[in-house]
């Protein structure tokens, strides 16, 4: 870890108060021992494993997480619409219609070490369709470098194919691409060609014994019903998933990426 390189860390969607307390318990250990700049966490299991609440949102920002970005089911919840337009640090996908309220992108200064312009996108294969994240990127990168070559990523999305593309697509125009959403660690984290980090998806904090955090009994159910029931989180065999970025600020380059997944499944 060189002084002058930025030290990110992200953690991977964080589903309910399992989720939060295992992260609460430990996220002060890593931001120590990775000397971390900036901290990012995809939120939007928050609450309940749906959406986010302003009490959910603050225990976060009180253990040292700096950005909040979110997905599909951030809204879940009403209240959602009203702490995104208050809270610039709470991220929505960019790629949303405008019409929805809050910010799909930030520049975030972190103090000595300069700015980081962080981008949360969607995908859209088996998801809303809605617009397209890989020239919604475009439009946000030509606004974010004139800032800083510092730039993140989170890219919530389904399929690993969509979020491989936009990663090759950006590669050596962004810092890092870190998949969300499908809950499962991949095991592809790496540096691609041009400098840009990337993992298919970085994996859920919260309880695995579960169908991605809700209770496997109910998710059983629905497969071999055809319909839908009512899901309940689980409670066990809390992980926490996270990926750790670091940066040479003067180039926006990648020089070190590690997957973060504790305790390990081995
Ligand atoms: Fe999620
Ligand atoms: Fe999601």
């Amino acid at each position: 870890m060189s002084n002058n390189n930025i030290n990110i860390l992200f953690i991977g969607d964080i589903v309910g108060k399992p989720g939060i307390e295992l992260t609460e318990t430990i996220l002060k250990n890593y931001i120590q021992k990775y000397q971390i700049d900036v901290c990012i966490a995809n939120g939007e299991n928050l609450f309940e494993g749906k959406g986010i609440s302003t009490e959910s949102i603050n225990k976060l920002f009180n253990i040292g997480v700096n950005i909040i970005t979110g997905g599909n089911h951030l809204w879940d919840r009403w209240e959602a619409r009203k702490i995104l337009s208050e809270n610039k640090n709470v991220l929505r996908p960019l790629n949303y219609p405008k019409e929805n309220p809050g910010n799909g992108y930030i520049i975030y200064d972190t103090g000595k070490k300069g700015k980081i312009g962080v981008i949360n996108l969607q995908g859209r294969v088996y998801m809303q369709p809605i617009d397209d994240p890989f020239r919604t990127a475009d439009w946000a990168l030509s606004k974010i470098s004139e800032h800083t070559k510092v730039i993140l990523i989170d890219m919530h999305a389904e399929a690993t194919a969509e979020k491989l593309a936009l990663a090759y697509y950006l590669d050596g125009r962004i810092s890092a691409l870190i998949g969300t959403h499908t809950h499962i660690p991949t095991a592809d984290g790496r540096i691609l060609p041009n400098g840009t980090a990337f993992i298919s998806d970085v994996g859920m904090t919260g309880p695995y014994d579960s169908v991605i955090g809700m209770k496997k009994e109910v998710a059983i159910k629905r497969f071999l019903h055809g319909v839908p029931y009512k899901y309940e989180m689980a409670s066990h065999d809390i992980r926490f998933c996270a990926a750790y970025i670091e940066v040479n600020p003067d180039t926006g380059k990648a020089v070190r990426f590690e997957s973060i997944v504790f305790p390990s499944f081995l």
